[in-house]
């Protein structure tokens, strides 16, 4: 195990290879995170039944996922651990792996959107679209004032009402709709209540000046006011592989991203790589994920066309760089983020101080997910590494210590007989022969 020269980097190299009690060692000292708080993420402590069940209606249980420890991000010149909650193997081993190239190339940098959220309230009944519009901006200082007379705390914390957008539908199939949006700063909260809230509290007043009815009052999950970007840079050399040249295997990850522009069926597939990472940061920060999937892809969708999230391309020195923007509202407060214990141990462990950098962070995860994927996808195929994986975890399993495990994985691999008895075989004669 080796860490940089700083005391607080997150260039781990062998993390998977500690024990659990090292892990948490680390992890307590990375945060400063008491015995309690350990307790929170093992499990033995956390979310209890009552709260639970309390948390939502007809609750009998809870449900367990795992949770791992990304290694290696560097944001901004900052490092972090990232806290991830996901099922599925291999996605926090290739994120970390991604993490460190991109390290090696100057690590993430990202920038967001203040946190402005959208509420629509929808009017019909109306004889004059136009007429109603201009009401609607006659009146727009005073529906501000409306909203941010009722928004106490955020208000305080420098968030409110910012401006109003108005999307007129003159023919639909129940008439004439004219739809306002009310663009209101949350700060750190995700901010489903208080925007709801908001424009809960505006419609009788659109109904008296617009003269129109109003039906549905709720906020839009395309937060395309509140994004969130990350950029990297990867050096070619990096990225060479036994079969291609650095350049080689920066071409083929272009060819792959190019794939998923052009291409739904691919986009579809490259945005769910992009969000194995967003969504474990998301349900682990006790962020809404299905709030976050839905903005993702009607964002990756909102040129009429399903789309990728990120772009990859080659510099004027032939190095690979990527971007990823999307509306990334997730909040640092309220919500789940504060009732799940894990949520908040979680957050302590990720050391941000606002929403903001939290969706940047989140934004950086699903930039490096994705590399990780298409970079296997253009070299070595994407079974390669989960069978490495697999055989890893098997020679850990039975007890391979230190360049052990790699001959012990070349071997299984090579055998094409990934399974623990073999493993323990494989240890055992190696063993011997010390
Ligand atoms: C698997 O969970 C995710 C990938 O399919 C993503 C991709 O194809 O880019 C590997």
């Amino acid at each position: 195990m080796s860490t940089s020269n700083t005391s607080k980097s997150s260039r781990l190299s062998g993390f998977y290879k500690q024990s659990l009690d090292e892990r948490h060692d680390l992890i307590a000292a990375w945060a400063d995170l008491n015995p309690d708080q350990i307790a929170t993420l093992t499990g033995t402590k956390g979310l209890d039944l009552s709260t639970a069940i309390h948390m939502i209606e007809n609750g009998i249980g809870i449900y367990g996922l795992p949770l791992g420890i990304a290694t290696n991000f560097q944001v901004n010149g900052k490092d972090y651990l990232i806290p991830m909650v996901i099922e599925e193997p291999s996605v926090l081993a290739a994120v970390s792996n991604a993490a460190r190239l991109i390290r090696a190339g100057g690590g993430f940098t990202t920038s967001s959107d203040d946190p402005v959220m959208i509420g629509q309230i929808q009017i019909l009944d109306l004889n004059d679209l136009q007429f109603a519009e201009e009401q609607i901006w006659l009146h727009k200082a005073n529906l501000l004032n409306l909203v941010n007379e009722i928004s106490g705390s955020i208000v305080k914390h420098g968030g409110g009402a910012r401006d109003l957008q108005v999307h007129k539908y003159p023919q639909t199939s129940v008439g004439p709709m004219l739809i306002v949006h009310l663009l209101y700063d949350t700060r750190d909260a995700m901010g489903a209540n208080a925007i709801n809230t908001a424009v809960e509290h505006l419609a009788p007043e659109i109904e008296t000046i617009t003269g129109g009815r109003v039906n549905l009052r709720i906020l839009s999950n395309l937060t395309d006011q509140r994004k969130a970007r990350a950029e990297v840079m990867i050096p070619a050399d990096l990225l060479k592989t036994d079969e291609l040249t650095g350049e080689q295997a920066v071409n083929q990850i272009i060819e792959a991203g190019i794939f998923a522009e052009v291409d739904p069926y691919r986009a579809a597939t490259h945005n769910k790589g992009i969000m194995n990472g967003i969504d474990a940061v998301v349900i682990a920060t006790g962020n809404d994920w299905r709030a976050i999937e839905a903005g993702a892809h009607a964002y990756a969708a909102r040129n009429g066309r399903y789309s990728s999230l990120s772009k990859w391309w080659k510099d004027d020195s032939g190095n690979l760089r990527g971007s990823i923007e999307l509306p990334l509202a997730v909040g640092t407060v309220g919500g789940a983020t504060r009732v799940h214990p894990t949520a908040g141990v979680a957050l302590k462990i990720l050391g941000v101080t606002s929403a903001r950098e939290l969706a940047e962070v989140i934004a950086a995860v699903g930039l490096a997910q994705n590399l990780a994927a298409i970079r296997a996808l253009a070299t070595v195929g994407i079974q390669h590494g989960h069978m490495r994986m697999h055989a890893r975890q098997m020679a850990i399993a039975a007890g391979a210590k230190d360049q052990q495990v790699e001959q012990v994985v070349a071997r299984l691999i090579g055998d094409g007989v990934i399974r623990l008895e073999r493993a323990r075989l494989l240890v055992e004669e190696l063993n011997k022969e010390v």
